[in-house]
């Protein structure tokens, strides 16, 4: 494992927007001494039934970024996401910001290239975005300095984001009483989810900890906000000392039961371009559904 640099002085200012449509936590990680941000995880809107998608997600967060007057350095996605699209782009349209993701998209692109039956056109390279991360890779957010986590498991290319004293989790972890994510799609694998969340809960235990997804188990209220001890402690699939065989034995089996995301078809194809939508022939956005092919 590298050694990473973690810096728990640096304390960034952390916004939460949830998406109840796809409980999806966006942030806004804005450096307490200058005007700059990041964006992690933003979602783009959908109603997949009538093909119809609109932005007013993504303008919460553009409203929120240029009524303080911020300026947008990174956006960032932790993975390619499977449930919601991601407003990389339109985002970055209008604020500007770089696009930053894990390097090993590359293999998520060569295994939904496949699956959807994409032409040559399609990179399989990683060029839609403007930043590939590898582990331990170091960025600036204005005077912050930050740094990502190679996380695979849940998918080859998972990052966990780290910016001074908060760790953004992506998909590694949920909430103490959620979890982990699952491990089953392709690309994942029980074993490197677990060896991954083991580096993550390596970290300080005071770090605070933002998840990208809350479901409210037990019909508890949406919280994202949690910290590496009370993961380590409390993780009801990885804490108090869990064991790899364990949660591979678990994560296996609980995985087999859950059915498949409901909008996984077009977020897969957005995703693994960037939050592109993709084009026919003529231009027009269309998007694709593969029979039979996940
Ligand atoms: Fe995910």
């Amino acid at each position: 494992m590298p050694d990473y640099p973690v810096d728990m002085e640096m304390r960034p200012e952390v916004e939460g927007f949830f998406d109840p449509a796809s409980n999806t936590i966006s942030y806004i990680v804005k450096d307490p001494g200058s005007d700059a941000c990041a964006i992690i995880d933003s979602v783009l809107d959908i109603d997949y039934a009538a093909g119809r998608i609109t932005y007013d997600s993504a303008d919460a967060l553009i409203d929120a970024v240029t009524s303080r007057g911020l300026s947008l350095e990174w956006i960032i996605e932790t993975h390619v996401h499977a449930d919601h699209l991601s407003a990389a782009p339109y985002i970055q349209d209008k604020l500007g910001g770089k696009i930053g993701t894990g390097a090993r998209i590359m293999e998520v692109q060569e295994t939904f290239g496949k699956i959807f039956n994409e032409g040559t056109e399609f990179q399989r390279d990683g060029s839609q975005f403007d930043a590939l991360f590898e582990d331990g890779d170091r960025y600036e957010i204005g005077g912050m300095s930050a740094f990502a986590i190679s996380t695979p498991g849940h998918t080859p290319a998972c990052m966990v984001h780290v910016i001074g004293d908060a760790a953004f989790a992506g998909d590694t972890l949920f909430m103490p009483d959620g979890g982990s994510a699952r491990a089953d799609f392709p690309g994942g694998d029980a074993g490197e989810l677990y060896d991954s969340i083991q580096k993550v809960l390596a970290l300080p235990e005071a770090m605070r900890l933002f998840i990208c997804h809350d479901y409210g188990p037990g019909g508890r209220a949406i919280a994202w906000e949690t910290n590496i001890g009370a993961q380590r402690e409390a993780n009801i699939h990885v804490g108090g000392g869990k064991t790899r065989e364990e949660f591979i034995k678990f994560r296996t089996e609980r995985d087999a039961q859950l059915a498949m995301p409901k909008l996984i078809i077009p977020s897969l194809q957005v995703n693994m371009r960037a939050g592109e939508i993709p084009t026919d022939e003529t231009g027009n956005p269309v998007l694709k559904v593969p029979v039979n092919g996940l």
